[in-house]
């Protein structure tokens, strides 16, 4: 992977992309302008990186051929208006630009400038040039701009970065699929202040619409109320009780190709919530709970009629499997992936899960303890298998 910087002041947040892009055990090699050398200097990024940075033509005279053919993706962060303009223009006069002309990988674009000059007529020609040469771009995003302005032109935060990246790399085996997830819990409410909740985090659910995104596909993410930054490039529909979550995800089924079932549905729930503060008189309090809706069993039909393959989660203490087995068809499931409840590595509070996927087929599987990352990765590869 190449990192080509750029003069501009988000230049710092490219040491965190760069940063980012190590732990991901990406090989990264880092290319400077001149002017990004007064911003940050190569130094950090030779730390960062383990290798050595580059500014110079002159240093090894085939550096700006080698490095743009070794690598799978070339990122430029920040891109300034000025290099864009360069780059426009075919230019070459300095080892970043001169590596981007000659490079055979991929490359990624994220601007980062003055509202204005972002807006310049100049700026947008140049824009369209470079999206003709077939070139990606991430942001810029609108928010607070170095001179104390807030505007259009600040650069994508590295973690947008990292997932458009991702994007490019992988292959896009979901092109054109349209695929809902649900994450998260729901809430029950009480009373304006109080509501049941269960400690879903949304973890599993979020990996599993970061996954879909970074195949292709089109993503509608139905999410409860979680404390974990949505993933980036999906579109989000927040909802909060499981009423509003079937309203949600009702709409969004209906130009489906897929739905991945991972919310903490609320099965229970209050009859009617009080629309007052419930005052305390010593007595203590009858919630009176009633069922709430199951979703999978509400979306039967819809999902049957446009021929929605879906898979959902088990949550179960005792005989996984043949709980499992019998949750596929009572709520017409193609896939359940089951976790059993105490296990320490699965679950709501951990970063792994251990998973075992049955399916309508009669196939069963066992994962070993995964990242729930890499559990979302696993589970699209069988459903995908089975999409068309
Ligand atoms: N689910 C749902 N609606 C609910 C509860 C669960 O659609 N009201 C979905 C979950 O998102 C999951 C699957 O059904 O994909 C199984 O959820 P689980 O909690 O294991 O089962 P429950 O239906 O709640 O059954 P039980 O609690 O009796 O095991």
């Amino acid at each position: 992977m190449l990192v080509v910087v750029t003069g501009g002041i988000a230049a710092y947040k490219t040491a965190y992309l760069v940063r980012r892009l190590h732990e991901a055990d990406a090989l990264v090699d880092v290319v400077l302008t001149p002017s990004a050398e007064k911003f940050v200097g190569r130094v950090t990024f030779e730390g960062l990186t383990g290798r050595p940075a580059r500014t110079s033509l002159w240093e090894r005279p085939l550096d700006h051929i080698e490095l743009g053919s070794e690598a799978d993706l070339a990122v430029v962060a920040p891109a300034t208006a000025d290099f864009l303009s360069k780059m426009a223009a075919g230019g070459a006069d300095t080892l970043a630009a001169a590596t981007l002309l000659a490079a055979a990988c991929p490359v990624l674009l994220c601007p980062a400038m003055n509202e204005r000059m972002w807006e310049h007529p100049a700026t947008r020609r140049n824009i369209e040039t470079l999206r003709e040469f077939g070139l990606e771009m991430v942001g810029p995003d609108r928010g607070d701009l170095a001179e104390g302005e807030i505007g259009i032109g600040r650069m994508s935060e590295p973690a947008g970065i990292m997932a458009v990246a991702g994007r490019m790399l992988e292959e896009a085996t979901l092109r054109e699929r349209r695929i809902v997830v649900t994450a998260g819990p729901t809430r029950a409410p009480i009373d304006p202040v109080r509501y049941i909740g269960n400690r879903s985090s949304g973890h599993m659910g979020q990996a599993l619409a970061a996954s879909a995104w970074r195949r292709g596909a089109d993503v509608v993410l139905v999410s409860g109320p979680v404390a974990r930054p949505h993933p980036y490039g999906v579109e989000v529909v927040e909802v909060e009780t499981s009423d509003e979550m079937l309203e949600a995800l009702s709409a969004a089924l209906g130009s489906a190709h897929l739905l991945l079932m991972a919310a903490a549905v609320a099965d229970f729930v209050s009859p009617s919530p009080s629309s007052s503060k419930i005052k305390k008189d010593g007595s203590g309090l009858e919630l009176g709970l009633v069922s709430g809706p199951d979703l999978l069993k509400e979306t039967r039909g819809i999902r049957e009629e446009r021929g929605v393959l879906t898979l959902g989660f088990a949550l179960e203490t005792d005989t996984p499997v043949e709980n499992g087995r019998s949750k596929l068809e009572s709520k017409k499931m193609d896939f359940v992936a089951i976790n059993e409840v105490g296990d320490p590595a699965a679950g709501f509070d951990v970063p792994t899960n251990r998973v075992t996927l049955l399916d309508r087929w009669g196939g069963l599987e066992e994962f070993p303890v995964l990242s729930k990352e890499e559990v979302a990765d696993r589970l699209l590869d069988r459903v995908e298998a089975r999409l068309d």
